[in-house]
C-alpha cells in the first residue's frame, strides 16, 4: 500500500482538525507542517517544523501540501506548490477574489 506524505501550510484550528484525521488513515502520513506562529506546533512528533512555508515546499518527503491559512494567502502559496511540483489541497473559500481564483486554476505565475 502506498502511503503518501502530506505538508500542512497553517496549523490553526481547522488544520489541527485535518492532522487529528489524517493520523487515523493507514495510506496518509503528515510528515511537515509549517506555521508562522511557533506557538501553534506544540506537542507533535516525528514531524519536521517550519516557520517558512517556502523551506517547506522544497521537501522532496512530501507528496501533497494541505493549504489551511487565511484565504487572502491562498493564491501565492498554491501557486508555489504547485511551482514546486507538489499536489494541493486548498480550503474553502478558495480565494478572496475571482482574479486570485483564476491565477490558482491556471497556474498563472505572479510577483509577490
Ligand atoms: N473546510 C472547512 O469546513 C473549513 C472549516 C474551517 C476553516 N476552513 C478554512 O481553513 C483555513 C484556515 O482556517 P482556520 O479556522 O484554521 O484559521 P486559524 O486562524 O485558526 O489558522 C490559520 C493558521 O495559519 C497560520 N498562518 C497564517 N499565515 C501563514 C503563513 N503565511 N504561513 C504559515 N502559516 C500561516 C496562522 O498562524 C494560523 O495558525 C481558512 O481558509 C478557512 O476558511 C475550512
Amino acid at each position: 500500500m502506498k502511503v503518501f506524505n502530506i505538508g500542512i501550510i497553517g496549523f490553526g484550528g481547522f488544520g489541527k482538525f485535518l492532522f487529528n484525521a489524517w493520523n487515523q488513515l493507514d495510506n496518509v502520513q503528515v510528515t511537515s507542517i509549517a506555521d508562522i506562529n511557533a506557538a501553534a506546533i506544540t506537542g507533535i512528533e516525528n514531524v519536521a517544523f517550519f516557520i517558512d512555508w517556502k523551506d517547506m515546499i522544497l521537501s522532496e518527503n512530501i507528496d501533497l501540501i494541505a493549504i489551511v491559512t487565511e484565504p487572502s494567502t491562498h493564491q501565492v502559496i498554491a501557486n508555489a506548490c504547485m511551482r514546486a511540483g507538489k499536489h494541493v489541497l486548498i480550503e474553502k473559500p478558495l480565494a478572496i477574489n475571482t482574479s486570485d481564483a483564476r491565477a490558482i486554476i491556471k497556474q498563472e505565475i505572479r510577483q509577490e
